[in-house]
């Protein structure tokens, strides 16, 4: 086991720009890396068996990770630790986020992944980093697909199928987009369930809604490549239908959506798991617009210009 972490990690975060919950099921999806989201900085405690701590300003959170810890973030970083051969104690964990926690934006992903980057240090492969996160985000929510870590750890555009190594996503130019917080919580793995739930009641309803959502993903990448900025937004707009269907929408969202598209939006839907978090837009050509609106409502969009 080794003794030490690296004193630096850092990871992305990401949104999920088309097919999320339909890539629970093995269908294709799309998502983008906010980068450098997370940083984090470990140094050695002057007592080495003292139980280490987590300190995340930005998130309000001071935790120690004790191995009998109830909380989830202690537990998950402990998975991680252990999965990677870490030091289990005896280190002094902090960092910084501009990622809102629980909101979408892969928070959960971009932690383990930086997490398992102390241990394993910066010239360690992907697909380590990868599994050493993917230990973590069991604890937070059940069997993820693994989209959030390959984005967290990667970086850039991907194509997503679960199970399979992801592949970059080429495109001219950068891709604008506007993330807007909608300042509600939710758990992933509950909103996961829903769909779930709806998918076990009604299979041959719901599996052509899913492929849909995964159609919506090569669709949306070819007129991404295009730069037909007018069919990708009207994709879009296609998955944040088909996924109200299962019931992850929610009424903030949809007006959130409206709101976009009232402002010039060419496209507007719910991005990761639903049920709060955030909505992602495709702007038109007046993206101020659009910021002023969610601003003079009380809301802080991010604005992103995304590169391949
Ligand atoms: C969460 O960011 C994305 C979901 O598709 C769940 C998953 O992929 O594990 C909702």
């Amino acid at each position: 086991m080794p003794l030490s972490l690296h004193p630096h990690a850092a990871a992305h975060g990401k949104a999920i720009v088309l097919g999320e919950h339909s890539v629970v099921y093995g269908f294709p999806a799309m998502a983008a890396a906010l980068p450098d989201a997370l940083r984090l900085e470990a140094t050695a405690l002057p007592d080495p068996h003292a139980p280490s701590t987590l300190y995340m300003p930005d998130w309000d959170l001071q935790i120690e990770l004790r191995v009998e810890s109830e909380h989830p973030v202690a537990r998950a970083c402990l998975e991680v630790l252990g999965h990677c051969d870490g030091p289990l104690q005896g280190w002094a964990i902090a960092g910084r986020s501009r990622l809102p926690p629980g909101a979408g934006l892969g928070s959960s992903a971009a932690l383990t992944v930086a997490i398992a980057r102390l241990v394993l240090g910066p010239t360690a492969s992907i697909d380590d980093v990868v599994a050493g996160s993917m230990a973590g985000e069991r604890v937070f929510h059940g069997e993820p697909s693994g989209i959030d870590s390959e984005v967290a750890a990667r970086g850039g555009m991907l194509r997503f199928v679960r199970g399979e190594a992801p592949t970059p996503v080429t495109f001219d130019g950068p891709l604008p987009l506007i993330v807007v917080p909608s300042r509600v919580g939710r758990s992933t793995a509950d909103q996961v369930a829903k769909v779930r739930s709806r998918y076990d009641r009604f299979p041959r309803l719901t599996q052509p809604l899913l492929q849909v959502l995964g159609r919506s993903v090569d669709d949306g990448i070819e007129a991404l490549k295009a730069r037909d900025f007018d069919a990708l937004g009207e994709i879009m707009q296609v998955a944040h239908e088909v996924l109200s269907a299962f019931a992850v929408s929610s009424p903030i969202l949809d007006a959130l959506c409206s709101t976009a598209l009232r402002h010039g939006a060419l496209g507007a839907k719910l991005t990761g798991a639903g049920g709060g978090g955030c909505i992602v837009v495709l702007p038109g050509p007046n993206p101020g617009s659009i910021i002023d609106a969610f601003t003079a409502d009380g809301y802080e969009p991010l604005q992103v210009e995304l590169l391949p």
